[in-house]
């Protein structure tokens, strides 16, 4: 049967039942894909006309009222259909593996928040932006996103720790320098496009600032020259970090613009205060042809979301993570 792929224009054939990802691929069409197993959310595209089997819910998509995104690599062909895939000019693969590493480093960011680093056996390629699954023992496994790759190859995360977690408690009691992690990854799709050049709108909500700091530097270091605004939201003023990375990051690219917001508890007279939903509405204009990048708790996500789309950013380039905050 045919399936039509978009913006492509193009027409391939495809048995009925097959994979979608896999039909993509053995058509030789462009796309993103990671981990292969419906987590990760890289091979995300829309059906745009016609049914398909949604294996991950185990349902025919899309349904009324769905807007019609799926996961490729979890979907099969069952009728002839249409299907939009994401940007085929910034097709991303790096498939998932594990790597060993080592802890190198446990530092304090804030009264709750660590920074650790970890140096890894092998290189791992992956895109500004993306995450990976942390496995420090068995039963202590966590995904975090990276702040990025250090000069000497180290990767950097950043852990909020929550009161009685079990994860981040072991990270904060008992994970010592020199342990063995397993990196699983990398995983997501909210990396950085980088042959956008139109401006940026980066939003960070407390550790969400790692992912977004990934993005920052990425973008730097490939010479990107788009204007970028920069939104860190923290709940109080104990809770603001990175602060000297991110001014040595505007020092190297001057259309770097960075607004920390404190949403309770802030002193009005040095700092910004309220929600970064309120500090967007009030400073930005029409957002057309931006791209946003939006990493923080799924409420914070969600209301900038509302904001950027009512501002005219278009749904497919913005780019979201949310995460809760797990123990
Ligand atoms: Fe499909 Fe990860 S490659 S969800």
């Amino acid at each position: 049967m045919e399936v039509l792929i978009q913006p492509l224009n193009r027409v391939i054939q495809v048995e009925p039942g097959a994979n979608l990802l896999e039909a993509l691929q053995a058509a030789q069409v462009p796309m993103s894909y990671s981990c292969m197993a419906g987590r990760c959310g890289t091979c995300r595209c829309k059906i745009l006309d016609g049914e398909v089997l949604d294996g991950a819910r185990e349902q025919q998509r899309p349904l009324d009222g769905d807007e019609g995104y799926v996961l490729a690599c979890r979907t099969y062909i069952t009728e002839p259909c249409t299907i939009e895939i994401q940007e085929p000019d910034e097709i991303v693969v790096h498939p998932a593996r594990i790597v060993k590493a080592t802890v190198t480093s446990i530092k304090d960011l804030t009264h709750d928040i660590k920074r650790l680093r970890l140096k890894p056996a092998k290189p791992v390629a992956f895109s500004p932006g993306q995450y990976v699954q942390l496995q420090f023992t068995p039963e202590h496994v966590r995904p975090y996103s990276m702040a990025g790759v250090c000069d000497d190859g180290e990767f950097e995360f950043h852990v909020r720790l929550v009161p009685d977690g079990r994860v981040t408690g072991y990270i904060a009691n008992d994970l010592k320098l020199g342990d063995p992690v397993r990196v699983s990854g990398p995983l997501g799709s909210a990396y950085l496009r980088r042959k956008h050049e139109g401006p940026m709108l980066c939003v960070a909500g407390g550790t969400g600032l790692a992912p977004i700091l990934s993005i920052l530097r990425g973008a730097i270091s490939d010479g990107m020259r788009n204007p970028i605004h920069l939104y860190f939201g923290v709940r109080s003023p104990r809770d603001v970090y990175g602060l000297d990375w991110l001014a040595h990051l505007a020092q190297a690219h001057p259309a770097l613009k960075v607004h920390v917001v404190v949403s309770s508890g802030g002193d009005p007279a040095t700092q910004r205060c309220g929600l970064v939903t309120e500090a967007i509405e009030q400073d930005l204009g029409d957002l057309t042809d931006w791209r946003a990048y939006l990493c923080g708790s799924p409420p914070m996500v969600e209301s900038t979301m509302l904001v950027a789309r009512r501002k005219g950013i278009a749904p497919e380039h913005v780019y979201a993570d949310a995460f809760y905050t797990q123990g």
